[in-house]
């Protein structure tokens, strides 16, 4: 049994097969909708059933208020349809040249940035290409079958090894792995095999807006990948860079930070510590990194904000930004959630 669902603003159609969610129907016909984690943990593929029967999950109903809920909002990750459907969302794009692709990869360098933070790099096959966006993430396809979505830190060069950043959750089965000692720890030539590229987290070129750039702790990884492909297509609408970590040992890569800042006319970095210790001798920006930007910026309603990294820094700007103006359909994220947050719902549920 097959369903059919109706994009209400420019009537595109797709079908979803029984049991099928209607992000992964669409994205199985080529019609890329906004999301991130397909998980129902972090609100990026919130979207508008106008009609029809559906049944939604989890993430819905603890992340979605009651009266939006009764409107018909629902996390289009988590939801399936029990009957023709008319829904309201934006298309990201349709299909493009860039292709998802499971591929093997070979880890070429790890290079420890800061205690718990690696950042690895890895080779595709020469005989493949791997086409992305700058801002997209990979998923590691584990031996146990499970997934694990790493956000892809250069922009696409093509033959270029892949970079990311991969900051150490302890007792978590893949970092865990990356940080590993002996026998079993990650060393160069492991073979991995990887998906990708996923998200809908790349610059939006067509606009002029001014850009705000979020990132907390490894959440830089995928604003790197932003800022190069900025500078190498010649953007030059002005970009604010704010950059959280509870100490500054977190914003592993400040040099390279600061020396977009000293060349870029328009380029403008703020780092921000929520947590210095008196021998951190930190003598920048303190408190929350999203908080920052208020502080500096009372009305958002004419920017783009780009936003990655902790799920709390995430949800805490998407809340705040809104009530300073920002339109809903100009704050672009990807939440780093992982296997905790999942439990943390299922406790709440
Ligand atoms: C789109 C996306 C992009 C991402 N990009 C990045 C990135 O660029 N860099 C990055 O560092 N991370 C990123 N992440 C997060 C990353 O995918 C992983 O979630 C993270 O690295 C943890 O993986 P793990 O296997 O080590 O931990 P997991 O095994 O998933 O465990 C995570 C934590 O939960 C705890 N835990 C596990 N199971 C339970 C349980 N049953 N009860 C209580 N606690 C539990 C573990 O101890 C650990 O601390 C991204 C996530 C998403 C969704
Ligand atoms: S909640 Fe659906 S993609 Fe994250």
């Amino acid at each position: 049994m097959a369903y059919k669902v109706t994009i209400e603003s420019s009537n595109h159609t797709f079908e979803v097969n029984e049991g099928q969610t209607i992000l992964d129907a669409a994205l199985a016909n080529d019609i890329i909708l906004p999301y991130s984690c397909r998980a129902g943990a972090c609100l990026s593929c919130k979207g508008k059933v106008v009609s029809g029967e559906y049944e939604s999950g989890l993430g819905t109903t603890n992340l979605i208020p009651e009266e939006e809920r009764a409107e018909g909002a629902c996390l289009f990750c988590e939801t399936k349809p029990r009957s023709d459907l008319t829904i309201q969302t934006q298309i990201v794009k349709l299909a493009s040249a860039i292709q998802v692709k499971k591929l093997p990869v070979r880890v070429t360098e790890m290079e420890k940035k800061a205690d718990d933070v690696m950042v690895v790099k890895l080779q595709t096959p020469s005989s493949d290409t791997f086409l992305y966006e700058a801002g997209q993430y990979i998923e590691f396809i584990l031996k146990d079958g499970s997934r694990r979505a790493y956000s892809l830190a250069t922009r696409p060069i093509e033959k270029a090894p892949i970079e990311l950043h991969i900051r150490h959750m302890k007792g978590g089965l893949f970092t865990d792995h990356v940080f590993g000692t002996g026998n079993t720890a990650m060393k160069v030539k492991e073979i991995l095999r990887i998906e990708g590229p996923l998200g809908s987290f790349f610059l939006r070129k067509e606009s002029d807006k001014p850009i705000i750039l979020l990132a907390s702790g490894t959440g830089f990884a995928p604003i790197k990948a932003i800022v190069e492909e900025i500078i190498e297509s010649g953007i030059l609408r002005p970009v604010s860079l704010y950059w959280g970590g509870r100490r500054p040992a977190d914003i592993y890569m400040m040099d390279l930070c600061k020396e977009w800042d000293d060349r870029l006319p328009h380029f403008t970095f703020i780092p921000v510590v929520s947590d210095a210790l008196p021998e951190d001798n930190w003598q920048g920006r303190t408190g929350f990194v999203h908080q920052a930007v208020l502080d500096d910026i009372a009305d958002l309603s004419a920017y783009q904000v780009y936003a990655c990294g902790a799920p709390i820094v995430i949800s805490s700007a998407r809340k705040a930004y809104a009530q300073a103006g920002l339109p809903a359909e100009e704050f672009y994220a990807d939440s780093f959630t992982s296997a905790a947050d999942l439990v943390h719902q299922e406790q709440n549920k």
